[in-house]
C-alpha cells in the first residue's frame, strides 16, 4: 500500500488559470439575474424626475388595471421596512441609511418612489411608466464648487486605521509659511459611476418567515445582518446567495434600496420576485465616486527636502449619508515631512449617496498627493523620481512604527529600468518619436493591507478530494482560484480535485470582497481550517480497522502532499488520506478555521501597505489633438504574489481603468433638474481595449510575514492608485498644459 507519492508542486506563486474559467466561458456559472423561480413575478421601480422636493400626489390607478400587473406599491402598501444599525466592525451597513419610502421627500434624482411588480418585466415596465407622480419642486444643489458645510476635521478616520494614524504633526502652516520654495495648488477629481457588466439584481423570495435573496452583493454577510433587522428577523431566518459576480468595483459593497424593495414587494405578494435595474439607475441609486476638490500646500528647501505638507479636501455628499472620501488615507504616511496636517470636510449636495470606488480616498487622494509631487519636482527642477527618493521617509511617520516591508524605492528602481526612464529628458515637448511628441510621466501608488475576520472550513473526503468553504465571495477577481490553491498547498489534493463552496451565509461567515482584504485575510482561516482537519484525520488514522497506524498516537503521525505517514518512515511512505476515511468508513472529516481581523489588534507593531509605481508615456499629436496613452511600466510591492496570472490580470484591469479616470470618465449632473446626464454606456465614457497600451506589470514579491503566514497582501485596488498622476504628469511633459482637473479633455490641450 505504501507506493512512493508524486510530490505535487506547490500552487503557490504559480500562474493559475481560473478554476471557474471553464464553467464562465461555457455559460454554466449562473449570475443573480440567471436564477428564476415558480411563480416569479417582476418588479421595475418607479423614480422621482426632480432631486429636491416633495412627492405630493401618485397617481397608480391606470398602471393598476395594466394587463398582468399584480400591485403597485409605495409608502401606504409597502408594509414595514426598518433601518438597519451598524454593529461592530462593518456590519449593519447600507450607504444610504433611509429605508425606501420611508418619507415623502425626495432628496435626489432617480429616488425610488413606487415599485410596479407584474407577470413580466415589460408588463412591470409599462405599469412603471404609467404611474403619475405630483411634486413640489425645489431647486436642486448640484453645484460642482465644494466648499464643506462645516469646520473643516483633522482626525483620521481613514477605515484602515480608525483613530490611530495621526494627520497632525509638527507645525505645517508656520513650516509653510517660512518655506523657502512652495507650492499651492487645488486639484479636483470628478464624480464618477461603478459600471460593472453585470447591472445589479435581486431575487427575493418568503417561505413562511423564512427569506431568501440571489443577490449580485460583494458581502452577502452583511447582506444578511441589514436585510435581518430591516424586515425584522432573527438572522438565521435570512439566506443571501451570491455565486458570481459580473463584478462591482465597490457599488455592490452594501445593500442598496432595490434589495429591500424587492423582499417587501415579495412579503406582500408571497411570490418570489425579481428586480434588476436599468443602467440608467446604476448611475442614480447604486453609488458613485463622489467629486473631490483637494487643495496642496507643500513647502521644500531649495534641494528639494519637503518641510509642510498641507492636503485640505472636500467631497460631497449625499442629503442624508455622511459619506467621507478618504483622500488623505496615504498623505500622512507616504513621504517624509516633520510637519504635517490632513483635514477634510463634506458638502451636500442632491444626489444619491455616494460610496466606495475601486481604492477609495486614496485613489482620488494619490491623484492629489502625486500631482503636487511632480508640480513641485518640475519647480524645483529636480527629476520626479529623485525627488521622491529625497523624501522616501524611513518609517511610518504617522504613526511611528515601522512599515512591515516597503520597498518603494525598488520599484522606481526596477520600472525606472525597464522602462528608460534615464532618457527622458525634462524639457516640455522635448521627445520625438515617428513624428509624435512623446509625454513621460510617472507616479507611486500605496494601498492598505490588512485583514478582516474570517471563519472558513476544509474538509477531506473519501475519494481523495477536498473541499474549502467561506461566505466571502468572488467578484470576479480570482477568490475562487485563490481558496482552492490554498486548499491545495495544505492538503496536497491537485486543484481539479478541490471543490470551492462561496457566496451563501449558509457558509461560515466571511469577509465582503473590499479593500483588497479578502486573499490576506482568508489564508489563516483557511489554513488552521485545514490544519484542525488533518489533526481529525491522524486521529481516525490511528483508529480506522485495518489502519497500518492502529497502534500509533496521532502525534507519531505526520501528513503531507495528501499522505499520513509514520514519522519514524518519512513522507516517502505513507497512505492516501482517502484510503484511511474508506478504511473507517467515513465520508469526511471537517476542520473548522477562524482568522481575526487586523483592525482588533489595538498595538500593530507594523505599518502595513502595498506600494508600487506607474511609469506612463502619452503621444501627442498637436496638429490634430489627438492624445493617447501608448505605453506603462507598473511595478508593485504587494507581499507574496500568490497567482502572477491573476495578479496580472488585476494590475492591467486597474491601469486601464487608472486611463479611463485620468482621460475619460466623468459623471455630469444637470443643474436644473439635478438628473445625472450621461447615464448610459454610450455616454459614460470608459476606457476600452483600443484604449490600452502596452502594459508591462512587474511584482516584487517580497512576502510580508506581518500579514500572514505567506506573507501575501492584496493587489485589486492598488493599481488604479497615481496612474491618473502619471497621465496628467505625461500630459504636461508632451504639452506643458498642467491638467488640475480630471479627467484632461481636448479642450484643455487647445490652447
Ligand atoms: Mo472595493 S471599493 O473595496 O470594492
Amino acid at each position: 500500500m505504501s507506493t512512493t507519492p508524486e510530490v505535487p508542486m506547490s500552487p503557490i506563486g504559480k500562474d493559475t488559470p481560473r478554476v471557474d474559467g471553464p464553467l464562465k466561458v461555457t455559460g454554466v456559472a449562473r449570475y443573480t439575474s440567471d436564477y428564476n423561480f415558480p411563480g416569479q413575478l417582476y418588479a421595475v421601480p418607479v423614480e422621482a424626475t426632480i432631486a429636491n422636493g416633495r412627492l405630493t400626489k401618485l397617481d397608480t390607478a391606470a398602471a393598476e388595471k395594466m394587463p398582468g400587473v399584480r400591485a403597485i406599491f409605495h409608502r401606504e402598501n409597502i408594509g414595514k421596512i426598518f433601518r438597519s444599525t451598524l454593529g461592530p466592525g462593518f456590519a449593519g451597513i447600507t450607504d444610504e441609511r433611509r429605508p425606501p419610502f420611508e418619507d415623502d421627500v425626495i432628496r435626489y434624482y432617480g429616488q425610488y418612489i413606487a415599485l410596479a411588480v407584474a407577470d413580466t418585466f415589460e408588463a412591470a415596465k409599462a405599469a412603471a411608466d404609467a404611474v403619475r407622480a405630483s411634486y413640489q419642486k425645489e431647486k436642486p444643489n448640484v453645484d460642482t464648487e465644494l466648499k464643506a458645510d462645516d469646520e473643516p476635521q483633522v482626525v483620521a478616520t481613514t477605515f484602515a486605521q480608525a483613530n490611530r494614524l495621526q494627520s497632525k504633526r509638527g507645525d505645517a502652516e508656520g513650516a509653510f509659511a517660512t518655506a523657502p520654495v512652495k507650492l499651492d495648488q487645488t486639484y479636483v477629481t470628478p464624480t464618477t459611476t461603478h459600471n460593472p457588466i453585470e447591472l445589479h439584481a435581486t431575487t427575493a423570495i418568503w417561505d413562511g418567515g423564512n427569506l431568501t435573496i440571489y443577490d449580485s452583493t460583494q458581502g452577502v454577510v452583511n447582506f444578511r445582518g441589514v436585510l435581518a433587522q430591516m424586515f425584522g428577523l432573527p438572522k438565521e431566518n435570512v439566506r443571501i446567495i451570491s455565486r458570481f459576480l459580473g463584478s462591482g468595483f465597490g457599488g455592490k459593497l452594501f445593500p442598496w434600496t432595490h434589495c429591500s424593495l424587492s423582499a417587501a414587494a415579495a412579503r406582500q405578494l408571497n411570490k418570489p420576485v425579481k428586480l434588476v435595474i436599468s443602467r440608467k439607475m446604476m448611475f442614480q441609486t447604486v453609488g458613485h465616486r463622489p467629486r473631490t476638490q483637494q487643495r496642496m500646500r507643500l513647502g521644500a528647501t531649495p534641494d528639494g527636502k519637503l518641510v509642510s505638507l498641507q492636503h485640505d479636501y472636500v467631497n460631497h455628499q449625499g442629503m442624508l449619508d455622511g459619506y467621507h472620501e478618504d483622500c488623505g488615507e496615504a498623505t500622512a504616511f507616504h513621504y517624509s515631512v516633520p510637519n504635517l496636517r490632513v483635514a477634510f470636510g463634506r458638502a451636500k449636495r442632491n444626489v444619491g449617496s455616494p460610496t466606495s470606488m475601486r481604492g477609495p480616498g486614496a485613489v482620488p487622494g494619490l491623484y492629489a498627493t502625486e500631482s503636487a509631487m511632480n508640480e513641485f519636482a518640475a519647480q524645483l527642477k529636480i527629476d520626479p523620481v529623485k525627488f521622491r527618493i529625497i523624501n522616501e521617509p524611513k518609517i511610518d511617520e504617522s504613526l511611528g512604527l515601522p512599515f512591515s516591508s516597503r520597498h518603494l524605492l525598488e520599484c522606481f528602481a526596477v520600472g525606472g529600468e525597464k522602462f528608460g526612464w534615464s532618457k527622458r529628458t525634462p524639457e516640455v515637448g522635448s521627445m520625438k518619436r515617428d513624428g509624435l511628441t512623446l509625454g513621460w510621466g510617472m507616479a507611486s501608488c500605496a494601498w492598505i493591507a490588512a485583514r478582516f475576520d474570517v471563519e472558513a472550513n476544509l474538509q477531506l473526503r473519501d475519494d481523495g478530494t477536498a473541499r474549502v468553504a467561506c461566505a466571502t465571495q468572488d467578484i470576479g477577481t480570482g477568490t475562487y482560484t485563490i481558496l482552492a490553491q490554498l486548499a491545495s498547498q495544505k492538503t496536497g489534493v491537485p486543484l481539479n480535485r478541490v471543490e470551492v463552496a462561496l457566496g451563501d451565509t449558509t457558509l461560515p461567515d466571511g469577509p465582503i470582497s473590499g479593500g483588497s482584504m479578502v486573499t490576506a485575510s482568508l489564508i489563516p482561516a483557511v489554513f488552521s481550517a485545514a490544519d484542525s482537519a488533518i489533526a481529525s484525520l491522524l486521529s481516525v488514522a490511528t483508529s480506522a480497522p485495518g489502519s497500518p497506524f492502529n497502534n500509533r498516537t496521532p502525534d507519531q503521525l505526520g501528513f503531507e502532499n495528501g499522505r499520513v505517514f509514520l514519522k519514524t518512515e518519512g513522507p516517502t511512505k505513507g497512505v492516501p488520506f482517502g484510503d484511511l476515511l474508506q478504511r473507517a468508513n467515513l465520508r469526511l472529516v471537517t476542520g473548522v478555521g477562524k482568522s481575526e481581523s487586523s483592525f482588533a489588534n489595538p498595538t500593530p507593531k507594523f505599518s502595513t501597505h502595498s506600494f508600487g509605481c506607474h511609469f506612463v508615456e502619452v503621444t501627442w499629436q498637436p496638429e490634430i489633438a489627438r492624445l493617447r496613452v501608448s505605453r506603462v511600466v507598473t511595478v508593485i510591492d504587494a507581499g507574496r504574489i500568490l497567482n502572477p496570472l491573476a495578479g496580472r490580470n488585476q494590475i492591467e484591469g486597474a491601469v486601464v481603468m487608472g486611463i479611463g479616470m485620468g482621460l475619460f470618465e466623468h459623471t455630469t449632473y444637470d443643474p436644473q433638474n439635478g438628473a445625472p446626464i450621461n447615464s448610459s454606456l454610450a455616454d459614460y465614457v470608459m476606457a476600452v481595449h483600443a484604449d490600452a497600451p502596452k502594459i508591462d506589470v512587474h511584482f516584487l514579491d517580497y512576502p510580508d510575514k506581518e500579514i500572514n503566514e505567506l506573507g501575501a497582501r492584496g493587489i485589486g485596488e492598488i493599481g488604479l492608485a497615481g496612474m491618473a498622476a502619471a497621465i496628467t504628469d505625461a500630459v504636461y511633459h508632451a504639452t506643458g498644459v498642467r491638467v488640475r482637473e480630471i479627467p484632461v479633455k481636448i479642450e484643455d490641450l487647445l490652447t
